[in-house]
């Protein structure tokens, strides 16, 4: 049985909390908070953990084999590099850290000590990101002209980060897995209207090599909650509604193309292609289940995540470069 301990268990730790709990090779040993309220609560949850204000007390606890960290942003360096130090498998919820330089050192401890580190992108557990990246890998969709991602809501303001850290890196990581290719170069603008200095709006360009194109808006200000992914492709167009129970994926068989020769501009006509609406299949299971479950099967056989450190330092990468260029009005980040 593995022993873990979780640290944090305001908002998104009970979900860890939950999901760990029911894996079957796991036991949860302790649960961190520096809130004595939320561990009362968890204590009431859970009888069997031991709860602490201390965090020393899952570091020098010999028993627990590794860690879920599920604190603020800025943390997540600090007690990240004290669980592998300690020679404990770790995982951070996203985004991974504050900067590119607080990943490679993390990164590189946990390779020294033959470490599993795993980021929470939990939407590449997400059986309908699975079957989108299916549909594309399939040649379904053709050559991807753009992805365009909304993730907008009312709240909650965070006060350590900017919306496009807060929720980006779920966009950035699902668009990195889809197109399977690394951007260029990034350009970010926002606007900060509640707390001065802080974006609550942000857009963000993705530009790749090959010539395809990714934009995300960000937002903590809007009326609706808004989940949306859209793909455009040379032969069909894909739109996910992560806020839908059911039929989340809609496969469109519309396109346009230009008639590859003209001699006059009368001759010259687009074509436009409507064809039929598919909605494909996707079993409903919880993604942050298969997500701690990766993680328990990676600390078993010693293998590599889809979400490892590495994977969790290319979506700050991005992050990063946004935040230069929102502070250049916009302009266009090369990423090295
Ligand atoms: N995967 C997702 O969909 C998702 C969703 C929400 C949040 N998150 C991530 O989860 C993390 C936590 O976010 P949240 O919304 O739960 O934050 P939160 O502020 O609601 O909770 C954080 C908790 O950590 C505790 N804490 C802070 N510093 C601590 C320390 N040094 N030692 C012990 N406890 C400490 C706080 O007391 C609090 O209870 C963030 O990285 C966030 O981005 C992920």
């Amino acid at each position: 049985m593995l022993k873990l301990g979780i640290v944090g268990c305001g908002y998104w730790g009970p979900n860890l909390i939950r999901n760990f709990n029911a894996l079957k090779e796991v036991e949860i040993k302790t649960i961190c908070d520096k809130d004595t309220e939320r561990l009362d609560h968890m204590k009431e949850l859970y009888q069997h953990v031991n709860v602490t204000t201390d965090f020393s007390d899952i570091i020098n606890d010999s028993e627990i084999d590794a860690v879920a960290i599920a604190t603020p942003v800025y943390t997540h360096h600090k007690l990240a590099k004290q669980c592998l130090e300690a020679g404990k498998h770790t995982f951070i919820e996203k985004p991974m850290a504050n900067s590119v330089t607080e990943c490679d050192e993390l990164i590189k401890i946990a390779n020294e000590k033959s470490l599993i580190l795993n980021v929470g992108h939990v939407y590449l557990f997400n059986g309908a990101i699975k079957k989108i990246k299916e549909l594309i890998d399939a040649g379904e969709i053709g050559e991807i002209y753009y992805i365009n991602m909304r993730r907008l809501n009312l709240g909650l303001f965070q006060v350590d980060i900017n919306v496009a850290w807060d929720l980006a890196p779920h966009d950035i990581s699902i668009i990195s897995y889809l197109l399977n290719e690394r951007p260029v170069s990034v350009n970010c603008q926002g606007k900060a209207h509640i707390n001065p200095n802080i974006e609550d709006v942000t857009n963000i360009s993705l530009n790749y090599a090959s010539g395809r194109f990714a934009t995300i808006q960000s937002s903590w200000l809007d009326p609706r909650k808004i989940r949306e992914v859209t793909i455009v492709g040379s032969k069909k167009m894909i739109a996910y509604d992560d806020t839908k129970a059911i039929e989340q994926i809609k496969v469109y068989d519309k396109r346009v193309s230009v008639p590859p020769h003209y001699d006059t501009f009368a001759e010259f006509q687009y074509s436009y292609h409507y064809g039929d609406i598919q909605i494909p299949y996707v079993k409903l299971k919880e993604p942050l289940r298969a997500e701690c479950q990766d993680f328990i099967n990676c600390i078993q056989s010693g293998k590599k995540s889809i979400v490892s450190g590495e994977n969790g330092k290319a979506v700050i990468e991005i992050l990063e470069a946004s935040s230069k260029s929102l502070k250049e009005n916009g302009a266009e980040i090369k990423i090295s």
